[in-house]
This record gives structure tokens, sequence and C-alpha cells, in this order.
């Protein structure tokens, strides 16, 4: 059976074999509060690497999700990006409004080494 969209997605926690060597330049870095007050927008910031930047090798794409407890259908897509490989850094910086707790995804894609999740929980007072 074709494996799983999910399955695909590398994790610190799930890498294993050759990914290991590929977890601390490919995982997204996302800084953000632990604690915010409801309604009240506070700033987070995306980053990966270091990793290589050139067209044969970089990474191409960020995509960021937030998971919020109680809602009936999860993630909500929060932002993408795509990086012009030589030219732009995998950053990002966001500013976030929640009214509800829950977790932020980040998910990057290298165009050699696949998709790399992280995430971070943010509660919401
Ligand atoms: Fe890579």
């Amino acid at each position: 059976m074709a494996v799983k969209f999910g399955d695909l997605i590398y994790t610190p926690e799930t890498a294993k074999g050759e990914a290991l060597s590929k977890v601390e330049s490919h995982t997204p870095k996302i800084e953000a509060p632990d604690k915010v007050k409801a309604g009240e927008p506070f700033t987070i910031h995306v980053s990966v690497g270091p990793h290589p930047n050139k067209v044969e090798h970089s990474i191409r794409e960020l995509h960021i999700y937030f998971y919020e407890e109680g809602r009936p259908f999860n993630p909500v897509h929060v932002a993408s990006a795509r990086f012009a490989p030589g030219i732009t850094e995998p950053e990002l910086t966001l500013k976030l409004k929640l009214e509800k707790s829950g977790v932020i995804y980040a998910v990057a894609y290298c165009n050699l080494h696949g998709l790399w999740e992280s995430r971070k929980e943010i509660k919401v007072e």
C-alpha cells in the first residue's frame, strides 16, 4: 500500500538512518511566546538552517499551520512562502492573534531532503 502523506514528513523524533544527520539543518526553528493574551497580537519568527542556499539545493518552501484546541477540523493554514534559491533566506516573521490555545506547526521543504516539521505549543489566557 502507498505511504500515507503524513508519514513522508520528517520530525526530529521520527528521523532515522541518513535523515538523522539532516535534523539540525532542516527542522524549522519556531520562536514564539509560550503564553499570550486572547486577541492580542504577537510576533513569531520561523527560520531554517544553517542550510545550503543554492539552485541545486535549498529550502524552497515554508508552511505554517495552527492546531486550535476545540476546533472541529484542524489545522488552520496560517501562511506559506516560496524562496528563490541564493537570494532569500528561509525565514518568516508573522504577526498572529489567537483566541484559543493550540499548536503552531512549521513545515519546511528542501528540494533534496523533503519535508521537515516542528511544532510549538502556545497557551492563550
Ligand atoms: Fe537539504
